[in-house]
């Protein structure tokens, strides 16, 4: 038989391949249910923002043409909002994509890419592809130890990944530890903050990322369009830093990564403050709903401040995900982040709520 490894990357069999929580399509075809409630993916669970639809709707006819590559309305609009230059923001097809550029542009062979364990997986994926060393820093009572990852930083540092508020906890960092730890960063690093989930938190001690970007620290910023504009199918978040930074990732980027109709829906989707505000109420009311069940059934859970909650069902969570997924609800087991007895579950609509705590009750014999 031929060697057909040796064709393959050095390294690329390291890489694990990132297995996302289960699509709807996936579930019904093994199952043949009708109704699932996805609850596995921090979607938002009230579709995608109205105008956003509309946004897209009229986009649709221009597809005959390739995107605007800069995405430069968008940049426009980021720009004012954010009160950034232009040439500090670039656009791609998700957060995620912006990692890979990350690693793309910042990582030579044999760097240490430091980050929490668990965090978001996407994170040692990007290092690995680069033949860069990803080194795990484990969480202190679910939330990151600024302190600890501060000590191991090295010559050898090249990235170091804060996800704020961190997946899969839900936990965040507070203002003045992170102040610290940046005034402290030493020259050969950068931080990579993920703020994925900064539209959730509403609490004052929350840092932005921002404001290190704008004081001129090495400080890249990630956000995205998948959680509170709804509209992840469609694959759009940006990264803010510093001007040679952001140059980086565009030397790196594909050359039209960002589709007409994703710029159209994300450009109608900031404009949707009412969407906004009905999104946030609903995921505020969800959260007490889940968290008031799960302290009924003595169920430990991590504080979220995002749209899921990371909970402790206190036994074997993944035969209780599998009769969850048989009950038509998608949930993420906790064994995934080496977490065997937790599950995170992502907040859902009011119905979906309660489907799965019904679900969950009976799953773990806890009666009404
Ligand atoms: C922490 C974190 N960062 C980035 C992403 C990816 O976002 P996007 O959908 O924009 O690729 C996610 C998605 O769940 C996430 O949880």
């Amino acid at each position: 038989m031929k060697d057909m490894q040796r064709f393959i990357r050095r390294g690329n069999t390291e890489i694990e391949h990132y297995v996302p929580g289960k699509s709807i399509e996936e579930v019904q075809a093994e199952l043949g249910l009708s109704e699932i409630a996805k609850m596995a993916s921090n979607e938002n669970p009230l579709g995608p923002s109205p105008k956003a639809v509309e946004a897209m709707e009229k986009e649709l006819k221009n597809v005959n043409l390739y995107p605007d590559a800069p995405c430069t309305l968008l940049i426009r609009e980021m720009s004012e909002r954010l009160s950034i230059d232009q040439d500090m923001i670039t656009f791609s097809n998700g957060a995620d994509n912006c990692i890979r550029l990350i690693g793309s542009a910042f990582i030579n062979e044999g760097d240490e890419i430091l980050m929490a364990d668990p965090t978001f997986f996407v994170y040692t994926t990007a290092a690995r592809i680069m033949g860069g060393r990803p080194v795990y820093i484990s969480l202190k009572k679910h939330v990151h130890d600024l302190k600890a990852m501060q000590k191991r930083i090295g010559p050898r540092t090249k990235l170091v990944f804060v996800c704020n508020p961190n997946n899969p906890t839900g936990s965040i960092v507070r203002k003045d530890e992170l102040d610290d730890f940046v005034s402290e960063l030493p020259e050969n690093a950068v931080l990579v903050l993920d703020e994925a989930y900064n539209d959730f938190v509403s609490d004052e001690g929350y840092p932005d990322g921002l404001d290190y970007i704008k004081k001129g620290h090495n400080v890249i910023s990630l956000r995205t369009f998948s959680k509170l504009y709804g509209i992840a199918g469609l694959r759009i978040g940006y990264a803010l830093g510093q001007r040679d930074f952001i140059a980086a990732l565009n030397r790196v980027r594909e050359p039209f990564p960002v589709s007409r109709v994703a710029q159209a829906a994300a450009l109608g989707a900031l404009k949707d403050e009412e969407f906004r505000e009905k999104v946030l109420k609903n995921n505020e009311q969800g959260k007490t709903y889940l968290c008031e069940e799960f302290e009924k059934m003595a169920l430990p859970y991590v504080p979220s401040y995002t749209n899921f909650v990371f909970v402790d069902l206190k036994r074997d969570s993944e035969g209780i995900s599998q009769s969850l997924l048989r009950k038509g609800i998608v949930i993420r087991p906790g064994c995934l982040w080496k977490c065997p007895s937790f599950i995170r579950v992502t907040i859902g609509t009011t119905e979906e709520n309660k489907k799965f705590i019904n679900a969950l009750r009976e799953c773990i014999g806890y009666g009404p």
